[in-house]
């Protein structure tokens, strides 16, 4: 197992100014860069298509960054009930996990926090939707819940570092001053906190990770699914 990222303030991920989609799967390294209130950081590096673009994003000279921000999810179909690719979620937690093993065993050094975004209404222990979302996330989302449950199970079968954010509906538009109401899950144990709720911006979505996870480490949801909802 290699040592613990302990220096947050040595990354600077581009947190998201105004749409949070805009910002993923997005991260950026530079040991020089002053703190991000003071200066912004350098652009984000796209960890798209050809997976071989991870090694690039989440190394810098034989150090993995200190986060990496994941948010990858397929475009939903209204009209079809599904998404796009029914298994993007897997497929890009597989890369990643497998790329930073490949880089481990070539040297890299380090344990990047991996902030992923799953959903809510996939929990196996508690309800996290409001009964009136009961339906449509049942029927209408079950493929895309289907493949974010994988997701998180490859994360708690790896040995990384990681915390699923399980947000609520997401609309757009941000609003600083609403208070973030935060569940916590232990995918095996259970419920720790739990809050539901309807929907919460992808703005405010972009916010909290970087205020709670990318930013800085806070060890109280390490390993687990942290629900957001306003
Ligand atoms: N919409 C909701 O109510 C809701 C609720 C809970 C969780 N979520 C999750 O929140 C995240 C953002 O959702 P959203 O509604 O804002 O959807 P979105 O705009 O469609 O975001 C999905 C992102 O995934 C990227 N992506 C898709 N396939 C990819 C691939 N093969 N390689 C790299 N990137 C890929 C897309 O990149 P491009 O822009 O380049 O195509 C897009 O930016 C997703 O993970 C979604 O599953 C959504």
């Amino acid at each position: 197992m290699p040592p613990m990222s302990t220096t947050p303030t040595q990354t600077v991920v581009q947190p998201s100014p105004t749409k949070f989609n805009q910002v993923q799967p997005s991260l950026t390294k530079s040991d020089k860069t002053p703190p991000y209130a003071a200066n912004p950081p350098s652009p984000p590096v796209p960890l798209g298509n050809p997976p071989g673009h991870y090694g690039r994003a989440v190394t810098t000279d034989h150090h993995f960054v200190d986060s990496v921000s994941f948010t990858i999810g397929g475009l939903f179909d209204p009209k079809k009930f599904t998404i796009d690719d029914p298994d993007v979620c897997k497929k890009g937690i597989a890369t990643l996990l497998q790329a930073l093993n490949n880089l481990r065993r070539a040297g890299a050094e380090g344990s990047p926090l991996l902030a992923v975004i799953s959903t809510t209404g996939i929990s196996k222990h508690s309800r996290d939707v409001p009964l009136a979302f009961l339906p449509f996330y049942h029927y209408g989302l079950s493929v895309p819940h289907a493949d974010k449950k994988v997701m998180e199970e490859r994360l708690l079968e790896s040995a990384e570092r990681w915390v699923a954010v399980r947000p609520s509906f997401l609309v757009d538009g941000g609003k600083p001053d609403r208070k973030i109401r935060v569940g916590v899950e232990d995918l095996n144990k259970g419920v720790e906190k739990k809050e539901v709720g309807y929907t919460i911006s992808r703005e405010d979505v972009g916010r909290w990770m970087y205020e709670n996870l990318l930013a800085g480490e806070n060890p109280q949801y390490s390993g687990k699914a942290v629900s957001i909802t306003w």
